[in-house]
């Protein structure tokens, strides 16, 4: 476990952005996401992750060692399921960086589902507790109480809003209708989402975690492959819970416990008052240190590894990793 004053030592030093204006002596086009920093060549991507927080589809500050959990989380389960579909990873110069196969992204999400579980409007539990018994074409059983496991995992797309829109969950027939992707297209990445959520699934029982449900992206490759993009698995994009206890608690009606983005989250709704309208509020110290602690522990928990923080000042250790200039 990693001592404390090494992750407050790290407040003053996160990731907050990535400067270059070229790599390797050439000027690329940027992209920035929430989280990552992208600089697009030709046929490849350099993917910064940095330690940017999003949470309710906005940026509310970084905790230390984000980026280098995300990234090298992401770096394990692509390593891991490269057998059951393939993915956008070439190299990771950098323990924050990852250099990726470009991609045509496809125009929605693949999110899977295993538990009756979310905090947000859109989210299946609220939508289940106001009634509904059909979820994006998926029927429900009756009688099912908060956090209960599904009686089988559902996929759930979301269609990709343009930046600073929020995403919008649909069934296959909507999202088929709307003519953004083919049947045939989203035939394969249907399979692929159901593949890796079981292999995903598996591994986090061997390491005694239940992997709730989770979100894929993916896109097309130049050769006409599809392959998963962006991040795979990590606590960012899912929703991780502690399983020894998960029954207990169920029966008493307690939250399981988690180890994703939710503590943030229950921070700036509960505390803060803050969810997604006005600026956002500034995140306390504590916090931050709190949420490094429990990224870094789901590092551990799911690769069954020693997280390795590195404490180098981010951007000139960047830089060198990959030939950029400021
Ligand atoms: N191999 C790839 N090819 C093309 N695009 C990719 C690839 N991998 C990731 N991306 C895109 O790069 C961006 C990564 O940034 P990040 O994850 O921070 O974005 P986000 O905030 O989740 O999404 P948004 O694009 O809405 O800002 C995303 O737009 C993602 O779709
Ligand atoms: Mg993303």
């Amino acid at each position: 476990m990693i001592d404390p004053s090494v992750l407050r030592a790290q407040l003053t030093q996160t990731l907050t952005h990535t400067p270059f204006t070229a790599i390797g002596g050439k000027p690329l086009t940027r992209y920035d996401g929430k989280v990552r920093d992208c600089y697009i060549d030709t046929s490849e991507r350099i993917i910064v992750v940095t330690d940017r927080l999003s949470a309710f589809d906005a940026v509310v500050g970084t905790i230390p060692f984000k980026g280098q959990v995300l990234n090298q989380l992401a770096q394990f389960w692509f390593e891991h399921t490269k057998d059951i579909a393939e993915n956008h990873m070439l190299r990771v110069p950098d323990p924050n960086v990852m250099i990726a196969r470009e991609c045509e992204p496809l125009p929605v999400e693949l999110v899977m589902r295993a538990y009756l579980t979310g905090v947000t409007s859109t989210s299946i539990w609220k939508a289940y507790e106001s009634g509904a018994r059909v979820f994006c074409g998926h029927p429900l059983p009756a009688g099912m109480k908060k956090n209960q496991r599904l009686p089988a995992p559902i996929l759930t797309p979301s269609t990709k809003a343009a930046k600073g829109d929020h995403d919008v969950s649909v069934s296959k027939d909507e999202l088929l209708a709307m003519g953004r992707i083919s049947p045939a297209l989203f035939a394969r990445a249907e399979a692929i989402a159901a593949r890796l959520f079981a292999a995903g699934q598996a591994h986090a029982a061997k390491q005694g975690l239940i992997l709730a449900d989770t979100k894929y992206e993916m896109g097309v490759a130049r050769d006409g492959e599809l392959v998963v993009i962006d991040e795979i698995h990590t606590p960012d994009s899912s929703r991780y819970w502690h399983a020894d206890d998960y029954e207990a608690r169920l029966a008493r009606g307690e939250e399981p416990r988690n180890l994703d983005k939710e503590y943030v989250r229950r921070w700036l709704a509960g505390e803060a008052k803050w969810s997604g309208d006005g600026p956002p509020p500034t995140l306390p110290d504590d916090i931050r240190v709190e949420a490094a602690r429990r990224y870094i522990a789901s590092y551990e928990l799911v690769t069954g590894t020693s997280f390795v923080p590195d404490t180098r000042e981010p951007i000139a250790r960047i830089a060198a990793a990959i030939g950029a200039t400021c």
